[in-house]
């Protein structure tokens, strides 16, 4: 590795930023590392960005490309449009990209058409559905990428099937998992539990957490309206807290769906309350990437409201039960949690909270090019 190497990290929407937070922060401790922070402005909404950079201390972006909202070509070109007078001003001599969103893709293709390397940490998870648009960026990030950084073995495998060189391919961790474990104890101070009537002087009353945004969940207005019957079926039970996100909320203000009053519609929260909510529930039901992983790092039953999963980990060894759309699954295995009978688990292998220093040090080892 040359003395200093420039490495420029890529955010774009939410999920991104609980998986930059740990590997800047490293970064930040080694000399040998010029770490610079590019956001695609791929999410502009408060609660779903700046928030996370003030709770979780990540340095303000040197450059926000301002993309905004759009169609997936108008999003994707808008970014590799604006990215590469970045990436040739500073040369960077790396780009390091996350999860499986618009900007991981649009600035990996920049990248390489430039001859930068690039490195893709959360490669090779695949729910070998390509009608998921995370799954389209997922196949073609990693084809791209120099430095494969995978969370669990069948990653790994998957990337190996693909016919990626063996060398790319490092087993981490999950540096997602990183930032979990190190706010946890700053998120158990959030006062949300109380605001949200859910904790008084005893402790906290059972509850459930629902989020809810894949496109094949909510796009369709029947289908978000037969998942929220089930949903309501089980809030008559207990009460279920729904920060609702953006693309759900327009979905529910055209359709007029009405719901049970103990289905608790909230905004979208930042990183601490939310984690504070998930650590304290009785169970989560969800159709995230990233909450499928929070739930079993935190040993909290969750039902993933999909056919499948990319995180296939977070099913054989963690609390993870794909329980698809069908309405009365959901309520059967809903109650079969209430029962005190949810999927038990254990955290998968390396989730322990040192995945960026791990990146990191292959980074140094290696050198970029
Ligand atoms: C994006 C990612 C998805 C990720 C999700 C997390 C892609 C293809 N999708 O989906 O993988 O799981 O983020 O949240 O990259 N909007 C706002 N404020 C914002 C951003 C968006 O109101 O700050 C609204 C816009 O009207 C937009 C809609 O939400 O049209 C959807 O946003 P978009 O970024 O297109 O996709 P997400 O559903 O957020």
């Amino acid at each position: 590795m040359s003395l200093c190497s420039r490495i420029i990290n890529i955010v774009g929407a939410r999920p991104n930023l609980p998986k930059i937070a740990p590997l800047i922060r490293e970064m930040q401790r080694h000399p040998g590392i010029e770490p610079l922070l590019v956001h695609t402005g791929q999410h502009y909404d408060d609660n779903l960005s700046n928030i996370f950079f003030r709770q979780m201390g990540i340095p303000e972006p040197h450059i926000n490309l301002g993309v905004g909202s759009g169609t997936h070509a108008e999003q994707t070109a808008e970014i590799l449009r604006r990215i590469e007078p970045v990436l040739l001003e500073q040369q960077p001599d790396l780009v390091l990209v996350v999860g499986d969103v618009n900007s991981t893709i649009a600035v990996s293709l920049a990248a390489v058409k430039l001859g930068i390397p690039v490195a893709h940490v959360e490669a090779g998870l695949r729910s070998f559905d390509r009608s998921m648009p995370e799954e389209i960026n997922r196949v073609l990030t990693d084809a791209l990428a120099k430095y494969l950084f995978a969370t669990e073995d069948a990653a790994v495998d998957n990337l190996i099937r693909e016919g990626r060189p063996r060398e790319f391919v490092h087993l981490v961790g999950n540096v997602m998992i990183d930032s979990l474990l190190h706010f946890l104890p700053f998120a158990q101070q959030s006062r949300i539990g109380d605001e949200l009537g859910l904790h008084d002087g005893k402790g906290w009353q059972s509850f459930g957490v629902l989020t809810l945004h894949r496109p094949s969940n909510v796009d369709s207005t029947e289908k978000l309206s037969e998942i929220l019957g089930a949903i309501d079926t089980v809030a008559r039970q207990v009460p279920i807290v729904f920060p609702v996100h953006p693309r759900t909320q327009q979905r529910l203000a055209q359709s007029g769906i009405k719901y049970h009053p103990q289905l608790r519609l909230i905004p979208p929260l930042g990183y601490l309350d939310f984690l504070c909510l998930l650590s304290k529930a009785t169970l989560a039901l969800t159709d995230s990437g990233g909450i499928q992983e929070e739930t079993t790092a935190l040993g909290v039953p969750c039902l993933t409201l999909r056919e499948n999963t990319e995180r296939p980990v977070t099913v054989s060894c963690g609390t993870n039960v794909l329980v698809g759309t069908n309405p009365s699954k959901i309520v059967a295995a809903a109650e079969q949690i209430l029962r005190g009978d949810g999927k038990k688990g254990r955290t998968p292998p390396l989730w322990d909270g040192h995945a960026a220093e791990r990146v990191v040090e292959i980074l140094l080892r290696n050198g970029p090019r």
